[in-house]
């Protein structure tokens, strides 16, 4: 089942749950995925701007893990994971409602994990590298970004796939990561295990 939703709205966030909870009856997994950047020094950045970062990567996450929140604790059972970003541990020039937010989205994770514990629920999150999707191919074609400077300073000389970033979310909703919960997975190809590499080495100002 599919269902189209702007996962920043309440309304159609409930909307998604109560389909879901209608259809299925229950809800084991869920992931939140969705997130968006603009690049652009902080003093040009508007207020409508910030406000549509931070909804889009942050407040979307609160909508479904409160809708979610509700069937997961009548059945004492589920996995929440959220995908974050190495940026949101790492300085980087131009991004500050992205990087931040995601820095967010890694405290929401502890926080959650915590308030679940007992209720049998865990909360984790993935932080990935460069990973090759249609949003990165995007700003390589807009020359936003050199894909040739991100694989230079990655470790394992590559763009990770959609493919990793799967398994490690398969992994951590997984009853092999039964004792893990409110950690952040770094999934990055070694990129912060290299001193003086942070993030802001990729996005010279
Ligand atoms: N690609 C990378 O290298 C990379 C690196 C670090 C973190 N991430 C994170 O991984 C996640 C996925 O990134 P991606 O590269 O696949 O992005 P993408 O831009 O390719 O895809 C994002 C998807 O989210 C959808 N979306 C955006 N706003 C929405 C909304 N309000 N409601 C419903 N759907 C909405 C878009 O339609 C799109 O399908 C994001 O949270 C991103 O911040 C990606």
């Amino acid at each position: 089942m599919s269902i189209r939703t702007d996962v920043s709205s309440a309304a159609d966030v409930e909307r998604l749950f109560s389909e879901i909870h209608r259809v299925y009856g229950r809800l084991d997994v869920l992931i939140n995925n969705v997130g968006t950047t603009i690049r652009k020094p902080t003093v040009h950045f508007t207020e409508d701007e910030w406000d549509f970062i931070y909804d889009t990567n942050v407040k979307s996450m609160f909508l479904c893990a409160r809708a979610a929140g509700k069937w997961m604790l009548k059945q004492r059972a589920g996995s929440v994971v959220n995908i974050s970003s190495i940026l949101g541990t790492g300085g980087v020039s131009r991004r500050l409602p992205y990087a931040s937010s995601k820095a967010a989205v890694d405290s929401f994770t502890r926080t959650l994990a915590c308030e679940w514990a007992l209720d049998g629920i865990r909360v984790n999150a993935v932080a990935p590298g460069y990973i090759r999707t249609d949003g990165l191919n995007q700003a390589f074609v807009a020359g936003i970004l050199k894909e040739d400077d991100m694989v230079r300073r990655t470790p394992q000389a590559r763009l990770g796939t959609p493919e990793n970033i799967a398994d490690a979310v398969l992994f951590l909703c997984s009853s092999k990561a039964d004792y893990i919960t409110g950690t952040v997975l770094y999934v990055d190809g070694g990129i912060f295990r290299v001193p003086g590499s942070g993030a802001s080495a990729f996005f010279p100002s």
